[in-house]
């Protein structure tokens, strides 16, 4: 018997309040350990299937299941413990530009209840991690994008994540930086964390030979095993 996937989205529906469909009936099943990215034009509904496992997004049909668990289970209440279980690099996710890479981090452990001793402990780790250490006094404006992009992810692995989330991770980037991105990501990966990457930078994505889901107008119009 196959093993239960581990995120699964059955037959789910996206509309949003203006009406507009995020997403037309996807099925999805991804298993622990995978590496997936999810390709389609702007508007395609990248974001939507990402937000819909942090819940940020609520769907208004079918089911989203992480481990088993049915997330519509989850109240506003116990929502802390899903994303305990998930790293999220948002799109356009700005760092706090009066903070240095370090205090960037450190902040977000603190923000979820860390003490100064685990701060001072992990953020040198996670750092290192991705490949910042070296810049951990320079402000978000003497960064370069790869750079500021590694101190999201960095920033998104506070929790040391099982699951990792990253929407448009190389969007501003050069072919170059964008290629070190999909490593540092795939690098993960290898390492244990299930990825998933919203990108429509096929070009950089058909170098690294993962599975690629490929939506438009929020349905799954291709699925292309790794
Ligand atoms: N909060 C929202 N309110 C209304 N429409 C939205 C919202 N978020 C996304 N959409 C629409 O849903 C569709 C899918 O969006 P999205 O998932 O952000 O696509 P992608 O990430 O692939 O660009 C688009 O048509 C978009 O305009
Ligand atoms: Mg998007």
């Amino acid at each position: 018997m196959p093993a239960r996937p581990y995120i699964e989205y059955r037959d789910v529906h996206v509309v949003y309040s203006n009406g507009v469909k995020g997403l037309d009936g996807v099925s999805l099943q991804i298993q622990r350990g995978e590496f997936v990215f999810f390709v389609g034009e702007t508007g395609a509904g990248k974001s939507t299937l990402l937000k819909l496992l942090s819940r940020e997004e609520h769907h208004c049909e079918g089911e989203v299941r992480l481990d088993g668990q049915e997330l519509s289970d989850f109240s506003e209440y116990n929502l802390h413990r899903l994303r305990r279980q998930m790293g999220v690099a948002p799109q356009d996710y700005d760092l706090l530009p009066n903070k240095t890479v370090w205090e960037n981090v450190a902040y977000a452990l603190r923000a979820v209840g860390r003490s100064r001793r685990e701060v001072f402990d992990r953020v040198p780790k996670i750092l290192l991690q991705v490949n910042v250490a070296h810049r951990a006094d320079a402000f978000p404006s003497q960064l370069s994008g790869g750079e500021k992009q590694r101190v999201v992810i960095g920033r998104a692995l506070i929790n040391e994540p099982p699951l990792l989330l990253a929407d448009e991770p190389t969007g501003n980037l050069d072919a170059a930086q964008s290629e070190e991105i999909m490593r540092l990501l795939a690098d993960l990966n290898a390492r244990g964390t299930t990825v998933l990457v919203a990108s429509h930078d096929l070009p950089t994505m058909e170098k690294f030979s993962k599975r690629i889901v490929c939506l438009e107008r929020g349905k799954i119009k291709e699925d292309l095993g790794g």
